[in-house]
């Protein structure tokens, strides 16, 4: 392994030209270098760190009066969105100094702003560049950069930021009042990313790191001014642009993207706008919003290719999702059966429910059967040793009429607002209820006095990758609240109801390994109310990843904690019971393409699903890989978006897509749609629902 120090000697060995090392203490040779009009390379920058942020080796640069100033990253240059978060982000050609200083000051350079401002005076051009791609053509900064007026260039994400709202005591506030709030922020030495103020209030955005470490005093001060209102767990989305300040053009593109998504504050920011949401919804907003400014952008002197296609990227998504890659042949010869058509693989599902089942800490898993209520997959799930979770009286008798002899105690029954008769009837078979709020027991106390049940808590912070799916929090319709619970354990005790387990569910898709062990403890402080306890059912909602550049949902990380959770609590019983992470990946979506079309430079591949088949992408701007199954090896020539042949707009499979080229006929698979897929599918504009097949194989 190199040092840097060595890299760049390296370097400058291949080049022949001047090469600065970031690293401390790097000694460079001026006077070798004079008058060469060679290049001055830096290498190993990280950001804006005093050693790191090139301003030293612009200086140099400058002072030889060198040909250009190559800087040298991971990213082979500027691009319009960090690449893994968004695959379909393309590189940025060539800018002006102002738009790349923007960015600079947005924090998506290598080069800190100070560097790129020596720069611009010295008219020295800049060349962000890759090691790992030296071949490639990076981004170039200089005067020469072609004008292509206003407009978006990139989007930045700072995925943890804390809102500060202070409100003046007078209807309107004073300038003595605003100074004195940005004062106590510079007294705290806490910089604010974006302020706003409207009205009596004034908002401050600021990193949430930096933040926590003043918060105690700074609240003081601010409670001294006005009513102060903190909010956590945000994230700033910034659309940062060129010669944003004499417009917003795409500002009307990204509301409308924006619709849908809890907006905290919406502010100018570095000649653009910046945008607060929940830091949970702060990727896919960048998708979206990335897909709606960038969507219809093609190659040209500003705009460069996608970074997958630079990179050499794999755009596959890691997880259990590759098994269709090794199915190929199968798959094809089904959809000549007709399309659309849901496809599951057994093994994937069985090797998914074997990860949960060896978890030592878990006592039970079940399968939430919402995700995908298939026959065959249910008897899949239930051969591998998973039990049921239900949410309505038909998915119970779904699994009885599959499964007469099914034990019903290992089926869970977890409705939320159903009507009375599906409480009776679920008594009656002798499933395990949830009661999910003191409605049920004041208004139906017949039906469970002298019965046992379990209780759903709200733990009073939902979690997942969108907020229609984040099931606890005040604005959830879910559980018991926090505040609600003692009252339940006391209703419950008058009607001689035995609550044996107690039940929380946070959300679905969450990557937080954290959650569920922070559930079972949130939970077990609520034991003392409830002697008869033995289960914590500590929900689903365990996350699959769906990006290439996602990692795989870390079981093991998760349920380390359970075991020291266990070991402190040693009666309880953990149950876990997700739907998505047993069947996602094993599912494919298998369409053909119906019609091929351009217009106004963005190209439209029509397949036979859309929303009505698949309706996530619309509903939650869920992202699916989506690949031409019939030249699965065919090097991508399109960018295209897919599309489906529903009356609406939002009918759209994925935006920006990389396809080969693509004809009439061909096979298109749309990847981890086993859970909520064909489950949420409808026949709008009366087009029939998808068939779905459970292939069976040898398992791996
Ligand atoms: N338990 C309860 C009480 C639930 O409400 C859910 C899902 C689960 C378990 C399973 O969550 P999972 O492990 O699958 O994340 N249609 C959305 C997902 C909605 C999930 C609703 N509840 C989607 O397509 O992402």
């Amino acid at each position: 392994m190199q040092t840097g120090e060595e890299e760049a000697r390296a370097l400058e060995q291949a080049l022949g030209e001047a090469v600065v090392w970031h690293g401390a203490g790097a000694a460079f040779d001026i006077e070798r270098w004079k008058g060469t009009d060679a290049a001055v390379h830096v290498i190993g920058g990280e950001g804006t760190a005093d050693e790191g942020d090139g301003s030293v080796a612009a200086m140099l640069a400058a002072r030889l009066d060198a040909a250009r100033l190559e800087v040298w990253g991971a990213l082979p240059g500027l691009c319009t969105a960090d690449p893994d978060l968004v695959p379909s982000a393309r590189l940025l050609r060539h800018l002006g100094y102002a738009d790349a200083l923007a960015l600079a000051v947005a924090g998506v350079s290598d080069l800190a702003p100070a560097a790129l401002s020596t720069a611009r005076a010295a008219r020295l051009p800049i060349r962000f560049r890759s090691t790992a791609r030296p071949e490639a053509e990076g981004t170039t900064v200089s005067h020469a950069a072609p004008d292509v007026g206003v407009g978006v260039l990139a989007l930045i994400m700072q995925p943890e930021t804390t809102l500060v709202t202070v409100a003046a005591p007078e209807h309107a506030p004073s300038a003595r009042f605003l100074a004195e709030v940005f004062a106590a922020f510079a007294r705290h030495g806490l910089a604010a990313t974006l302020s706003v103020q409207a009205g009596a209030h004034i908002a401050l955005v600021c990193d949430a790191g930096a933040y926590g470490e003043v918060a105690g005093a700074l609240l003081a001060d601010l409670g001294a001014l006005g009513e102060v209102v903190v909010r956590d767990g945000c994230a700033t989305v910034r659309l940062v642009g060129r010669r944003l300040d004499a417009g917003l053009p795409d500002v009307a593109a990204a509301v409308d993207v924006l619709d849908g998504h809890p907006v905290h504050l919406v502010g100018r920011s570095d000649g653009g706008l910046a945008v607060v949401v929940d830091a949970g919804q702060a990727e896919r907003v960048t998708r979206e919003l990335h897909a709606a400014l960038f969507g219809a952008v093609s190659e040209g002197a500003v705009f460069g290719p996608t970074l997958g296609d630079v990179m050499g990227r794999s755009e596959q998504v890691p997880g259990r999702g590759v098994w269709w890659r090794e199915r190929r042949g199968d798959l094809l010869a089904l959809a000549e059966r007709g399309t659309p058509r849901y496809a599951y693989d057994a093994a994937t599902m069985r090797s998914a429910a074997r990860t949960l089942l060896a978890l030592e800490p878990v006592d039970r898993v079940l399968y939430a059967l919402k995700a995908n209520p298939h026959p065959g997959v249910l008897r899949v799930l239930r051969d591998a040793g998973v039990a049921f979770e239900c949410v309505s009286l038909a998915e119970v008798e779904r699994v009885f009429d599959l499964f007469p002899d099914h034990a019903p105690e290992r089926v869970l029954f977890t409705p939320n607002f159903a009507p009375r008769a599906e409480y009776e009837r679920a008594f009656a078979l002798g499933v395990t209820v949830t009661v999910d709020n003191a409605f049920v027991l004041d208004a139906w106390p017949d039906v469970f006095a002298g019965r046992t049940a379990f209780v759903r808590v709200d733990p009073g912070e939902g979690r997942g990758h969108h907020a229609h799916v984040r099931t606890a929090g005040t604005r959830s319709k879910f559980g018991v609240g926090g505040d609600g619970v003692e009252a339940v354990a006391a209703r419950a005790a008058d009607l001689g109801l035995r609550v044996v387990g107690l039940h929380a569910h946070l959300g679905s898709g969450i990557t937080d390994t954290a959650t569920w062990a922070e559930t079972a403890d949130a939970l077990a402080g609520y034991l003392p109310l409830f002697p008869d306890v033995r289960v914590l059912d500590l929900g689903g909602g365990l996350g699959v990843p769906t990006l290439p550049t996602e990692p795989v949902f870390d079981v093991a990380a998760a349920a380390e904690p359970l075991a020291a959770f266990k070991a402190a609590h040693p009666g309880l019983a953990l149950w876990l019971e997700p739907g998505r992470f047993l069947v996602a990946e094993a599912g494919v979506l298998l369409a053909r393409v119906t019609q091929l079309k351009e217009k106004a430079g963005v190209r439209f591949v029509g397949v036979d699903a859309g929303m009505n088949a698949l309706v996530r992408p619309t509903l939650y701007g869920a992202y699916h890989e989506i690949v031409n199954l019939s030249r699965l090896d065919a090097e991508p020539a399109w960018t295209a978006e897919v599309v489906g042949p529903i009356c609406e707009s939002g009918d759209v499979l994925g935006h920006a897509r990389r396809l080969p080229v693509t004809a009439e006929g061909d096979v298109v698979l749309v990847a981890t749609a086993g859970a909520y897929g064909r489950a949420m599918a409808s026949t709008y504009n009366l087009r029939p629902l998808p068939e779905e097949v459970v292939l069976e194989r040898v398992d791996y």
